[in-house]
Order: C-alpha cells, then sequence, then structure tokens
C-alpha cells in the first residue's frame, strides 16, 4: 500500500471526496443550468436524481474501488471480468474531456480573483471580451494545470487532504453570508420564488437530461473518479454513510450557490428574471456588481475572497479529474507516477485548447457544429461537455450499475458493502440498493441516454 498511499483518516476520504464533488459545478454550472432549465421545477428533478439514481451507483464505485484497490480500468480486471475494462477505459475518456474544458472554466475563476483584487468590478459586463483574451485565459489555464499536477504528483493523502479540510468549510460560511446579505436586497424574493416554487410546465426532455448529467457531474460519478478514491478507503469505513454525507455536502452546496444567486440575479435585473438568459457566464457576470455594491474595501476582500475560494474548491475537483488517467497509466502502463502527472496534464491541457478558443476567439472553435434538428450552432467547449457530461457520465453510471449487479454480482457487491457496516445485511438501505442498481439504475439509466443522444445530436425527439 506504500506506494499507492492511504488517506490518513475517516475524514481524510470523506473531504477528499466531497471535494471532489463539490467544485465548479456546484456554483458555476448549477446556477445557470437551474436558470435555463426554468427554475424550480429542475432544482426539484436534479435532488430527485441525486437520492434516487446516482447514490446507489456512487456506492457501487466506492465498493468497486475499495474491494479492487485499482485504478478505474484495473478495477475491472482484478475482479475477474478483463473483458469490462472498456468501462473503465471510457471513465479515462471522460476524465480526459472534462478536465480539458474545467480548466478553461477554472481559468476564468482565478482570472476573476486577480481582477476583484485589483478592483476591478466593471469586469461583469465585459466578460464576454475578457473570455476572448486567449493568452491571458491561457495563461491562468496553464497556471491551474500546474497546481493541479502539483498536488497530484504528491500523491492522494497530504496535499488534497489538508487543503479540503480548511478550505471547504470557509467556502461554505463565506456562500452562507452571502445568501443571508442577497435576502436583504430588492427583488431577493422573485429570485428565491424563480428558485423554489417549481412551474411544471417548463419541463421537457432537454430539462429531464441536463438534470441528470448535472446530477452525474456534480457528484463526480459515472468515470470512476470514486474507484480511484474508493481505492484509497480503508475496510473498517462504512461505504453507505460516507456515500451519504458526500451527497449530502455537494447537494447542499449547489442549493446554497442557487439560493445566494438567484435573489442576486433578481435584484441585478430589477426583477426581470426571466429575460436573464444563465449560460456559462451567469455568475461571471452578476457576482462583480454584487459585491461592487459593498464599497471599495469590502467588495474587494469579499470579492477576492469568493473567487479564490472557488478556484480552491475547483482545484481539488482537478486533482480528482487529473487523478483517474494518471492511476491508469501508474498502475495498468505502470509508467512512472512523476512522469505520468507532468506528461498526462500536458496532453490534457493541449486537449483543451480548442475549447479556450471557442469562447469568441476563433469564430472556427466558437460554432464548431450544427446539431442535426437544431439551427444554432454549438461551440466546442459545449461539444465536449454535452458529449462527456450528459452522455458518457450517464452511460458510465448505467453500465456500472448493470455490472455490480450482473456481472461482479449483488452478494459480491453486498459483502464489500457490509464490511465496515455490520448490520447492512437484511437491512432496508440494502433491499434499497440492490433493487437500484439491479433494476432502476440501468433501465431507467440506458433508456434516458438513448433518448438524450437521439434527441440532443440527431433532433429526433421520441418523448
Ligand atoms: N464534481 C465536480 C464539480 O462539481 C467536477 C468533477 C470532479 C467531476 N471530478 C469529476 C465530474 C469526475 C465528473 C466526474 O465541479
Amino acid at each position: 500500500m506504500a506506494s499507492r498511499g492511504n488517506f490518513n483518516s475517516k475524514i481524510g476520504f470523506i473531504a477528499a471526496a466531497a471535494g471532489s464533488a463539490v467544485g465548479l459545478g456546484n456554483i458555476w454550472k448549477f446556477p445557470f443550468e437551474v436558470a435555463d432549465g426554468g427554475g424550480a421545477a429542475f432544482v426539484l428533478m436534479y435532488l430527485g436524481f441525486c437520492f434516487i439514481l446516482c447514490f446507489p451507483v456512487m456506492v457501487t464505485e466506492i465498493a468497486i474501488g475499495r474491494k479492487t484497490q485499482k485504478d478505474p480500468v484495473g478495477a475491472f480486471g482484478a475482479l475477474g471480468f478483463p473483458k469490462w475494462k472498456f468501462l473503465g477505459k471510457m471513465g479515462v475518456l471522460a476524465g480526459v474531456l472534462i478536465l480539458s474544458f474545467y480548466n478553461v472554466v477554472a481559468g476564468w475563476a482565478f482570472g476573476y480573483f486577480l481582477e476583484m483584487l485589483m478592483g476591478n468590478f466593471a469586469i461583469g459586463g465585459q466578460f464576454g471580451d475578457y473570455i476572448k483574451d486567449v493568452v491571458k485565459i491561457g495563461a491562468y489555464g496553464a497556471v491551474f494545470m500546474f497546481s493541479t499536477a502539483f498536488i497530484v504528483s504528491k500523491g492522494v493523502s497530504g496535499g488534497i487532504e489538508k487543503a479540503s479540510k480548511i478550505l471547504m468549510p470557509t467556502l461554505l460560511i463565506l456562500i452562507i453570508s452571502l445568501v443571508a446579505y442577497a435576502m436583504t436586497l430588492p427583488h431577493a424574493m422573485e429570485g428565491v420564488k424563480f428558485y423554489l416554487v417549481p412551474d411544471f410546465s417548463e419541463i421537457n426532455f432537454e430539462v429531464v437530461y441536463s438534470a441528470l448529467g448535472q446530477a452525474f457531474f456534480s457528484l463526480s460519478l459515472g468515470m470512476g473518479a470514486l474507484i480511484t478514491y474508493g481505492s484509497y478507503v480503508s475496510k473498517e469505513e462504512n461505504i453507505i454513510s460516507s456515500a451519504a454525507l458526500i451527497t449530502l455536502t455537494d447537494i447542499s452546496v449547489a442549493f446554497l450557490a442557487g439560493l445566494m444567486m438567484f435573489p442576486f440575479v433578481a435584484y441585478m435585473s430589477e426583477g426581470n428574471l426571466h429575460e436573464v438568459t444563465g449560460g456559462p457566464g451567469l455568475i461571471f457576470a452578476t457576482l462583480p456588481g454584487v459585491f461592487e455594491s459593498f464599497g471599495p474595501i469590502l467588495g474587494i476582500v469579499v470579492g477576492a475572497s469568493f473567487f479564490l475560494l472557488l478556484s480552491f474548491a475547483a482545484l481539488t475537483s482537478t486533482v480528482s479529474l487529473l487523478e483517474v488517467p494518471v492511476a491508469y497509466a501508474v498502475d495498468e502502463l505502470k509508467v512512472d507516477r512523476k512522469k505520468a502527472v507532468w506528461l498526462i496534464a500536458i496532453i490534457i491541457f493541449i486537449v483543451g485548447i480548442p475549447s479556450l478558443m471557442a469562447n469568441g476567439y476563433s469564430p472556427f472553435f466558437s460554432s464548431f457544429i450544427t446539431y442535426m434538428g437544431n439551427d444554432n450552432p454549438t461551440d466546442f467547449m459545449t461539444l465536449v461537455s454535452d458529449i462527456a457530461n450528459d452522455s458518457l457520465l450517464p452511460l458510465g453510471g448505467c453500465l456500472i450499475s448493470f455490472f455490480g449487479a450482473y456481472v461482479w454480482k449483488k452478494h459480491n457487491l453486498n459483502e464489500e458493502i457490509a464490511q465496515g457496516y455490520p448490520n447492512y445485511h437484511g437491512s432496508f438501505v440494502e433491499k434499497f440498493i440492490n433493487i437500484m442498481v439491479s433494476y432502476f439504475c440501468p433501465i431507467v439509466l440506458g433508456i434516458i441516454f438513448v433518448l438524450t443522444v437521439l434527441d440532443r445530436f440527431f433532433g429526433i425527439a421520441l418523448v
């Protein structure tokens, strides 16, 4: 075990896994997905997916990782099913794709930290030009990728653990304070209403699969990141309660981020919420103006802290994304860890360059492809995220639950979960997990995956 490293403590694994889950997905992506998905109806669907569809997949991933103590590709081999290694490889591919564009957005967030430090609150109105500056954003992205690689090269314990334990609670406190402040602003209640009172006429199939993709993305599921982290967990640990804690933490941060954002959006748009198009610029366009209203000094302090902590939250996520291909290269391809880290980081950075240029700088990448049955072209970065988040992750979840229930087999899964959870056998939780991974998850995720691909890429709407 010495060469793999292990989490030092129970709280270490949970903090690191929650650090992986909590990131830009919660604070940047969740609010704009809610805005695009029509508000509270999206939120409800997202919550339902997290508990019913994602939680059992998370338990299965951690169990596979802990049982085999391997990377996602090697894990399927170690259980005796080398044919299933393709599923691990699909996870590695998804990880590479996600990190390639995630790093670009992390660069935006880190750049905003510097802008806030300089008191440049006007940046909110100039977001469109800001992300076109590929040299600057590319440099921030390079700094970010370098930091990620540096942490991963040090191994899982140490860096990741320490950073998440201190910074995550700090971020949470800052967000809660901002929620409290947001509530005092004019039009706040209109924002809260949009966020919390569902209007079911807003639901269409696109909202369904975006909410599902968001749930998988936010929980870091469906690509083996938690197989990898699970491989560092000790046998005494209770997988069910750990997974529950990770899920609850992640959902709470996303929920609070929304509760902060929508009153702010309502305030900045003077209550014209339905005219607000979300999109990736939502928090970046909205927050600087809010921080400005704090006055010059407090505005700089709060604004800079916010974007710095957001960058750290993103860093604990990028670390888990990079860890997957690295664990694969180290365990399966027998590459030296340091070499693997730096080489893969460089490759992913290069893969991300088209995404970097897809936000207005390069017309080619900014209107890269037009999906069938859709009039508007899609940019390269959105294409990558559509493929990875909304398609590969749910497909991965479908196959992982199928694998757990029918290939590895339920009793083996249950056996692994029962280690660290003595009363598991015969419990309600066991029944729930078994029914979900045997029937509900593979079937529902499989159906949604097929419908999503048809609808999004081929313009064939069956529902
Ligand atoms: N969950 C992270 C976020 O919300 C992103 C992330 C990290 C991720 N690791 C992952 C997403 C693995 C999917 C799979 O920001």
